[in-house]
């Protein structure tokens, strides 16, 4: 059955933890799909993982439609978020309702954007017209560049200000918020005082779910990779040890063989 809003509502209600991951292309969403993954985000983390851009910020509008699309046709029952990419809805909310419906029209049921209550405004006209919309606070890629070095948010009094922000984005209609690169304790605390679930990636164990960029759990990302990621995979050695037995193969002759032959 395909994954709503409702469900995760009610795996809040119920304290039942779950997973996001990311996904980019339609062979891997399927894959996951198949495996239960209830959640899958088209991050624009595709900016790095894909597009190999230092950062999320070149990703375009067109990008984030391509490889949304990609994603949901490959997905039976999991819900695909949408992420709104940097500079697609900070100009005004009626242009964010533009391109969140542009998401959705290519397969996106949800959509996802950073910022709390800069964004609050946007989110509430989108979950008016119907769109879904999930909020993202903490460690927000897209404002890297006012950033700076410093990764982990919401140390000392910033952690009130990420709390405001988080019932900023509830009160305006979000269904769930992922908190990035901040605190345990905050990422408890924020999940207590809210009624939607969050979603942490490097919050903490208190929060009602967890995500994991796909490159990262599957060991393709290279290092150094932040504290929070824990590989359950090592793709990176099993492609170069294909690639490694592809080429002695042709090399030795041993490929293609009979069996790879037209007559
Ligand atoms: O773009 C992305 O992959 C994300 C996750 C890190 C939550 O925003």
């Amino acid at each position: 059955m395909p994954v709503t809003v409702a469900d995760l509502a009610a795996w809040k209600r119920r304290r039942e933890r779950f997973v996001m991951l990311t996904a980019y292309d339609a062979l891997t969403a399927r894959v996951l799909d198949e495996a239960g993954v209830p959640l899958l985000l088209v991050g624009d983390s595709l900016g790095n993982n894909v597009l190999g851009y230092d950062t999320t910020i070149p990703v375009t509008m067109e990008d984030s439609l391509t490889f949304t699309a990609a994603v949901a046709r490959g997905v039976g029952n999991a819900m695909v978020v949408g992420d709104l990419p940097f500079g697609s809805y900070q100009a005004s909310a009626a242009e964010a309702v533009r391109n969140a419906a542009r998401l959705v029209k290519v397969g996106a049921n949800a959509v996802k954007l950073e910022g709390g209550r800069r964004s609050a405004k946007a989110v509430r006209k989108m979950t008016r017209s119907g769109i879904p919309v999930m909020g993202h606070l903490g460690f927000t890629p897209q404002s890297a560049n006012a950033f700076g070095r410093r990764v982990v948010r919401g140390r000392g009094e910033e952690g009130d200000e990420l709390l405001a922000d988080a019932l900023a984005l509830q009160e305006a209609g979000s269904f769930a918020i992922v908190l990035e690169a901040i605190p345990a304790e905050l990422g408890a605390r924020i999940t207590e005082a809210l009624e939607v679930p969050t979603i942490g990636i490097g919050a903490g164990p208190g929060c009602d779910g967890q995500v994991l960029v796909i490159t990262d759990l599957l060991g393709l990302t290279p290092d150094p990779t932040p504290r929070f990621v824990k590989r359950y995979a090592d793709l990176r050695a099993t492609i170069a040890e294909a690639a490694a037995r592809f080429t002695k193969d042709v090399a030795e002759g041993h490929y293609p063989g009979p069996e790879h032959q037209y007559h």
